[in-house]
């Protein structure tokens, strides 16, 4: 099945949580979020993380979206400080399917901002994209994002698998939503 994506990345949300396409300007507000070790821990950006890595990840978001292989959202509060980040990726078209990343910044946690983030681009991803299937994998120690996942209506598959990360396998639980 085709998905539809719309010609310019939609605003999602609102008062407190916000999802918005990713501007130039981000970059120091990236870069500052991503310097918390739990962040890099359990996610795959770069460790440590640059000011370049930073640059870089806000001018990714729109190319993904032009070329549909990705929807990268800055996740704002009212006054559009970044304070996380949500996207969907790896889309397998046949399947009308693809998978969920998230960080918060470690300030912003602790207020439902991942759960209301991923509420809101799961709901767009659904009825507007056309996606049929959201799957979330998430390390089996990551209490958090299990927690988070599971607060937004995500249920676990029961399938789990290992993969390398920095030279570390770990075990990742497979949850849809
Ligand atoms: C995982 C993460 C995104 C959660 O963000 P958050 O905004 O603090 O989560 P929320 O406040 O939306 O929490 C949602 C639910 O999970 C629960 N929860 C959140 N953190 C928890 C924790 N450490 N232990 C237990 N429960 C937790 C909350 O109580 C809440 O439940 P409720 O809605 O029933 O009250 C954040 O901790 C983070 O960015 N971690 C580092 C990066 C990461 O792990 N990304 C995900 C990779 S899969």
């Amino acid at each position: 099945m085709n998905l539809r994506w719309p010609e310019s990345q939609p605003v999602l949300g609102g008062d407190p949580v916000i999802l918005r396409g990713w501007r130039s300007s981000d970059a120091q507000m990236v870069y500052e979020d991503c310097q918390d070790e739990t962040l890099q821990e359990f996610t795959t950006v770069p460790s440590p993380y640059t000011m370049a890595d930073a640059e870089e990840f806000v001018t990714l978001g729109p190319s993904l979206w032009q070329a549909h292989t990705g929807a990268n959202f800055a996740i704002t509060d009212p006054a559009d400080a970044v304070i996380g980040a949500i996207s969907l990726q790896n889309f397998n078209e046949p399947e009308a399917s693809c998978e969920v990343g998230y960080w918060v910044a470690d300030f912003a946690r602790g207020q439902r901002v991942a759960r209301r983030a991923v509420e809101l681009i799961v709901g767009w991803g659904r009825v507007d994209l056309g996606l049929a299937r959201l799957i979330l994998k998430i390390r089996r120690e990551n209490t958090a994002s299990i927690a988070a996942a599971l607060a937004a209506g995500a249920t676990p598959t029961g399938v789990t698998v290992d993969e390398e990360a920095r030279g570390v396998v770990h075990n990742f639980g497979i949850y849809e939503i």
